[in-house]
């Protein structure tokens, strides 16, 4: 075939673009499920069948929201709790927003050097197994407190649910069961009575589990509301199960505990309002940090998984989680300077060495060294109702079943919420994040956090509702989800499937899921410097899009048992 002039600018016009297509990765068209009134999302298809019943018989997203988190806590033992904590972001139909921080705090006896040895060296995993790494619950506070606010239907409504659940019984899906399987060993050593999780042989999938004593904890919580958890017989037995080890845990830190109402943080993104969660969570601050920073930059040009992308959102990731380390703490007890980090004009100097061609390394930006261990749960539900308010909730026993204490005759976990201290200053927790002065250890105060439940608005109207569980990599899991719809124009479906990738300045290694980095990007990021390294899943993010002909998306994360329920 002859070559004329211009078959030879169109070939090679067209091969230039393959390669610009070649440097990035696409995600197939998917649609998640639609609604056209209301919806929730969240970790177990039972939950959010409970929350869609609230839902249709009349209950608002706040209703849904007290259901969910309690039936999580029975079907989804794995991280929904009644022995935990969480944060939720709201947003009402009419535009007013708010935080609930029901977050565990520190018991009265705790101490910041609980932890360290007579040398001042961490002693094994106190803080992540037993009854030493338990702080003081939120959750049942911070549900009757949202009841109380906003609640419309009785609360014994929200609660009965979970009693006919634990009562009856539920399937067990096959990634609880494998859970629960390599478990067991542990399970068996923290706990010395019997425990309902713990049987001969493995556990099977579509098996049914029964929680008889977790039963009769939630009709005490549904007759008794917030004296049904912090009084009376489940006080009763969870001191009993502090005091048979080295628990320390009283009723007076019961009697104390309070959820805190907070203000969200709130910040603008590309004609869009960002609503997340404040201190003691770093989630809020070090999103907006990320979505400023990045906002001068054409990613949607570049292209999601595009080697110019990834550069840029690591280079972002390592100073945010290297100021993280350093300012972010509980804000009752520690001056956190939330308006500097989020200011542009600290982001626009903080950001300004960040070389595009370049890995900046780690050691550059600040010193320490780290190492990630154990595999890890924390869930997160999203809701809005028929009148259009919206809740975003995430919440945690922090590892997978917690401290994997068991209260004996209540049929809870307690959670093992003391390791996201830093236990002294520079060595890493489990999810490799250290940090100093502003997160340790002090009776009463809360230990940060990562999770971000958040909510977008565009135009004045309610947009996305979206969190994710994954500890450390919660913050850049979110971060990613707005990008993928607000840059990348994807489906809230398509933006939950996409791939993610991870840095979190300590180690100094992108992270990333199977197939989120084409062999091409690969190369371009290791000739700038990068270490790369395939993990599992990143994140399991549910999330709500409101389309612009107001029905909505509902998009529940493959990566596990989770599902979107609507109507
Ligand atoms: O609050 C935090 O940041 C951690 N305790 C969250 C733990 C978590 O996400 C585990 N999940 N996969």
């Amino acid at each position: 075939m002859r070559m004329t002039a211009r078959t030879l600018l169109l070939s090679c016009l067209l091969l230039f673009s393959t390669c610009k297509v070649n440097d990035r990765l696409t995600v197939p068209f998917t649609e998640g499920l639609i609604g056209e009134k209301a919806m929730v999302v969240c970790a177990h298809p039972e939950a959010s069948q409970v929350g869609a019943d609230i839902l249709r018989a009349g209950g608002n997203a706040w209703d849904a929201a007290v259901a969910v988190q309690f039936a999580l806590a029975v079907v989804y033992q794995v991280a929904g709790n009644i022995g935990g904590g969480g944060f939720a972001v709201y947003r009402e139909a009419g535009g007013q927003s708010g935080a609930l921080d029901f977050r565990e705090k520190a018991p009265l006896g705790s101490d910041k050097d609980m932890y360290l040895d007579d040398e001042g060296n961490p002693t094994g995993r106190l803080s992540l197994e037993g009854h030493l790494a338990v702080g003081v619950p939120g959750s049942v506070d911070g549900m009757v407190k949202l009841h109380e606010k906003f609640g419309s239907l009785p609360w014994k409504n929200l609660v009965q649910p979970s009693v006919d659940l634990a009562r009856k019984g539920f399937a067990l899906t096959e990634q609880a069961v494998s859970g629960m399987n390599g478990r067991q060993d542990l399970f068996a050593e923290v706990n010395t009575h019997d425990i309902v999780f713990v049987k001969e042989g493995d556990w099977e999938a579509g098996q049914v589990l029964i929680q008889d004593d977790l039963a009769r904890t939630f009709e005490r919580i549904r007759d008794d509301g917030r004296a049904g958890f912090y009084a009376g017989e489940t006080a009763e037995l969870f001191l009993a199960e502090m005091k048979s080890s080295n628990g320390i845990i009283t009723q007076a830190d019961l009697d104390a505990y309070q959820s805190a109402w907070r203000d969200p943080l709130v910040a603008d993104y590309r004609g869009h309002k960002i609503i997340s969660m404040p201190p003691p969570s770093s989630g809020g601050v070090a999103l907006i940090q990320l979505l400023k920073a990045i906002e001068s930059y054409p990613v949607g040009d570049w292209g999601y998984g595009s080697s110019r992308t990834i550069q840029l959102m690591t280079e972002l990731e390592k100073r945010v989680y290297a100021d993280r380390a350093t300012y972010l703490g509980d804000p009752d007890h520690y001056q956190v300077p939330t308006k500097m980090l989020t200011s542009s004009v600290y982001l626009k100097d903080r950001m300004a060495n960040v070389d595009l061609k370049h890995s900046t390394p780690s050691q550059e930006i600040k010193e320490g060294s780290v190492e990630i261990v154990e595999s890890v749960e924390t869930t997160h539900f999203s809701i809005v109702d028929e009148e259009g308010n919206a809740v975003s909730v995430t919440t945690t026993l922090n590892s997978g079943y917690g401290s994997k204490v068991m209260v004996k005759g209540a049929g809870f976990f307690l959670n093992n919420e003391m390791d996201d201290f830093s236990i002294k200053a520079g060595v890493p927790n489990q999810f490799g994040l250290v940090g100093a002065a502003a997160n340790a250890i002090v009776p009463e105060k809360r230990m940060l956090s990562s999770m971000t439940p958040t909510l977008v608005e565009k135009e004045g109207k309610l947009h996305m509702v979206v969190g994710t569980p994954g500890g450390s990599t919660i913050i850049t899991s979110v971060f990613q989800t707005i990008l993928n719809v607000i840059d990348h124009d994807m489906t809230m479906q398509q933006a939950v499937n996409a791939k993610r990738v991870h840095h979190q300045w300590l180690p100094d290694l992108i992270l990333h899921e199977e197939g989120a980095i084409s062999g091409q990007v690969e190369e371009s990021l290791r000739k700038m410097g990068h270490d790369l390294q395939n993990r599992g899943a990143i994140g399991r993010v549910d999330a709500i899009l409101v389309r612009d002909d107001g029905r909505l998306e509902g998009a529940a994360d493959g990566r596990g048992d989770d599902k979107a329920v609507g109507f």
